[in-house]
C-alpha cells in the first residue's frame, strides 16, 4: 500500500469482548495492513469463557471451555467476564474448587491467555497494545467508568503489556470499514455486541488510514449498556423462567421471590444460584410453592449446575429467531420431553424497551452532534447483536436515506484496533 505505515512487530490490538474476543496486528507480508490472528481452532474469535476443572484444577478457554462444561466435567464455568468491569463485583471473589479466586485474577487469566495465543499465532511477543473499550463501561457514572478502564489497564500490565492505549470500540470498527470506502463518507457506526451498544459518527475517506491524527474526523461517540446478554436475560425472564416458577404463587398467596431467577438469567451471576444459601432458599420455596412441578425444574437446574446450559439454550433460540419466526427450546435436561416453542414476536416483546433505549441513544447522538439524519451517508452495522432484526430495522429507520453496510460482525473491532496499533505505536 502506498504510504503505508511502518509495522512495529511488538504492537497488537486486543478486542476483549463480553461474548467473543479477537486480536490483530500488522501483517508480515503486507506492511501497513492489519490482520486478525487465529486464537482457537484456526478461527480469529475465541469466546470469552473460562472453565476451571475441579478435579485437576486445569483451566480451559473459549470453545473448549464450553465443550468441557457441556460434556459434564466437574468445575466452574465463567462467561461474560467483561460485565464485571465497572461493577462492585470486580473487587469481590468467587469460589473455585474450594478456593477463593478474585474476579480480577479471573479476568487476568483470560486476557493473559488471549495475549499468549495471539503471540503464538503471530510468532512474536507483544509488549504494546491498543485495547478496545466501550464508549461507556458504566452508563452515567464517569468515576465508575474511569475505574473500569483503570482496572482493565492494570490487568493488561499484569499480563505483560508494558505500553497500552485505549480506543473506543465503534471507532476501531470505523477504521476497519474505512479500508473499503472509495470516497469520503459520513458514517454512523452501530456496534451492538454482547454487553454494550456503541456508536460513532465518523468522517471516513480512502486516504484516512494514512492520517496520524483522526480527532477532527470523529464527530461524536456514544453508547448504552445494552447488548445481546441483556436480550438473553429478558427472553429468559419473559419466556423461560416462568416455566421454572417465576411469577407463580406461594401457598400463602404471595408472589414467588425472584432473586434466583434473575441470577440464573444473567450470564455473569449464574454461579450465584449455586451457593448453599441459594439452595436452601430454593428448597424452602419448593415446599411453599403452589405449582411444585415448576420449582422441581428449578431445583433440577441448580442441582445439576445446568444454569449455563439453559442460558445457552436461550441464546441459541434468540440467534435462531433472527432468521426464522419460530423456534424450539428443548428443556429436556430439567424436564424430560418438555419443549418450549418461542416466537419472534415473544422475543420482540421482551426486548421492546431495550430497543427503544438504543434508538433514543442514536437519536441523541445525532442531535448532540448537530447532524441531521439526511446528512449521514452510511450506517455501518457490526457486532453479533446487530443481526437482531427488530433492532437493526429500528436503528436503520432513523436514517432512512443512509446506505446500509455491514462488516465482519465479529472481527471488525479487532481489525480496527490492529490498524490503530499500527498508527499509535508505528
Ligand atoms: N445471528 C444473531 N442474532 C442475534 N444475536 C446474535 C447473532 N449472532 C450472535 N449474536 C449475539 O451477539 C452477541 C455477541 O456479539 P459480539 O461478539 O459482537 O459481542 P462482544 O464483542 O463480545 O461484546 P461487547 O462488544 O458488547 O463487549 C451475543 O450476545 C450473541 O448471542
Ligand atoms: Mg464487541
Amino acid at each position: 500500500m502506498a504510504g503505508a505505515l511502518p509495522t512495529r512487530p511488538d504492537a497488537c490490538g486486543i478486542d476483549f469482548g463480553t461474548s467473543n474476543s479477537t486480536a490483530g496486528c500488522g501483517s508480515d507480508s503486507e506492511p501497513g495492513r492489519a490482520v486478525l490472528l487465529n486464537l482457537e481452532d484456526g478461527k480469529p474469535t475465541i469466546p470469552s469463557v473460562v472453565f476451571f476443572h475441579a478435579e485437576d484444577r486445569h483451566i480451559s478457554y473459549g470453545r473448549a471451555a464450553l465443550a468441557d462444561y457441556l460434556a459434564g466435567d466437574e468445575g466452574r464455568l465463567m462467561r461474560s467476564l467483561k460485565s464485571l468491569l465497572g461493577t462492585s463485583l470486580i473487587d469481590e471473589q468467587t469460589e473455585v474448587a474450594g478456593q477463593a479466586l478474585p474476579f480480577r485474577a479471573l479476568l487476568a487469566q483470560f486476557i493473559g491467555e488471549l495475549k499468549r495465543r495471539a503471540e503464538h499465532a503471530a510468532g512474536r511477543e507483544f509488549t504494546r497494545a491498543v485495547l478496545g473499550r466501550p464508549v461507556f463501561f458504566v452508563d452515567g457514572d464517569a468515576a465508575a467508568d474511569r475505574q473500569a478502564e483503570n482496572t482493565l489497564a492494570e490487568i493488561a500490565r499484569a499480563v505483560g503489556l508494558k505500553e497500552i492505549a485505549f480506543q473506543y470500540e465503534p471507532i476501531a470498527a470505523a477504521f476497519a470499514y474505512e479500508a473499503q470506502v472509495t470516497r469520503e463518507e459520513l458514517v454512523l457506526v452501530v456496534d451492538i455486541g454482547g454487553g454494550t451498544s456503541d456508536f460513532a459518527l465518523v468522517r471516513l475517506a480512502p486516504e484516512g488510514v494514512r492520517k496520524a491524527d483522526r480527532r477532527e474526523d470523529i464527530l461524536a461517540s456514544g453508547g448504552v449498556h445494552i447488548g445481546g446478554t441483556d436480550f438473553d436475560k429478558y427472553l429468559s425472564l419473559g419466556s423461560v423462567m416462568p416455566l421454572l416458577g417465576l411469577g407463580s404463587q406461594l401457598k400463602n398467596g404471595l408472589q414467588m421471590p425472584s432473586a434466583q431467577y434473575f441470577n440464573l438469567a444473567t450470564w455473569h451471576t449464574i454461579n450465584f444460584a449455586y451457593t448453599k444459601q441459594a439452595w436452601s432458599q430454593i428448597s424452602e420455596l419448593y415446599r411453599e410453592a403452589q405449582e411444585k412441578e415448576k420449582l422441581a425444574r428449578l431445583q433440577k437446574l441448580v442441582a445439576e449446575r445446568a444454569g449455563h446450559w439453559l442460558a445457552m439454550q436461550v441464546e441459541e433460540a434468540k440467534i435462531a429467531l433472527s432468521g426464522t419466526p419460530q423456534t424450539e427450546l428443548n428443556l429436556g435436561r430439567i424436564d424430560p420431553g418438555e419443549v418450549l416453542v418461542l416466537h419472534r414476536a415473544d422475543f420482540d416483546a421482551a426486548i421492546g424497551e431495550l430497543t427503544d433505549t438504543v434508538a433514543r441513544a442514536v437519536t441523541g447522538l445525532l442531535r448532540d452532534a448537530g447532524v441531521l439524519p439526511a446528512q449521514v451517508d452510511t450506517v455501518f452495522f457490526t457486532g453479533g447483536s446487530s443481526s437482531v432484526p427488530l433492532l437493526r430495522e429500528r436503528v436503520a429507520a432513523l436514517l432512512p436515506q443512509a446506505r446500509r453496510a455491514e462488516g465482519d460482525l465479529f472481527g471488525s473491532i479487532g481489525s480496527g484496533l490492529a490498524i490503530d496499533a499500527l498508527r499509535k505505536f508505528g
